[in-house]
């Protein structure tokens, strides 16, 4: 089951980015149809959140459980570069993005362009910098599971 949820969370990684790039162009053009792709990208976005929340714990290679059984501590987990990304880092820069996809949806629906495409740019930066790049050293993964 694992590692289909790493397949779909990794898929999602692809619809999240199309569709932000849509909900930007639509938001700085001011057409209507932003009231359906931010719909589109909210599902998406909570979607990932729920299966990333459970990989959060339960992953068997970067999971908060399993770094705790292996390292011992928080303390521990922290003074690791490869630990600390998955147990801080990438949770945070997304939960912290999928809050502002959220906050942006609220905005696209009453066409309140502006706001919208301000909450979108800045959703776009924190999750271009916390997806573990296959070029980013130590926590890079590859663009698609099993191609290097
Ligand atoms: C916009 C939202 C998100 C994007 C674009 C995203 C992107 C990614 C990518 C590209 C990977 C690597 C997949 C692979 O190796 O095939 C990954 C893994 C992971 N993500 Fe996310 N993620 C998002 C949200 C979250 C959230 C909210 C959490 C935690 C609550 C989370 C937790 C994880 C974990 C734990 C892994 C590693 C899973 C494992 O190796 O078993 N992600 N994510």
């Amino acid at each position: 089951m694992s590692t289909g949820l790493l397949h779909l969370h990794n898929l999602l990684r692809w619809v999240i980015i199309i569709l932000l790039l849509v909900t930007i162009f639509q938001s700085f053009s001011k057409k209507q149809g932003l009231v359906k792709s931010s719909l589109y990208l909210l599902i998406a976005a909570h979607i990932t959140l729920v299966i990333g929340l459970y990989q959060w714990y339960f992953s068997v290679n970067v999971g908060l459980k399993g770094f705790i059984e292996r390292m011992g501590s928080i303390g521990a987990i922290m003074k690791d570069g490869f630990a600390r990304f998955w147990v801080v880092e990438h949770f945070l820069g997304m939960v912290i993005a999928i809050l502002l996809i959220t906050m942006a949806r609220g905005k696209a629906k009453k066409l309140n362009f502006g706001a919208a495409s301000w909450l979108y740019i800045i959703a776009f930066i924190i999750i271009m910098v916390s997806i573990p790049w296959p070029f980013r050293p130590g926590i890079g993964r590859p663009i698609f599971p099993g191609v290097h």
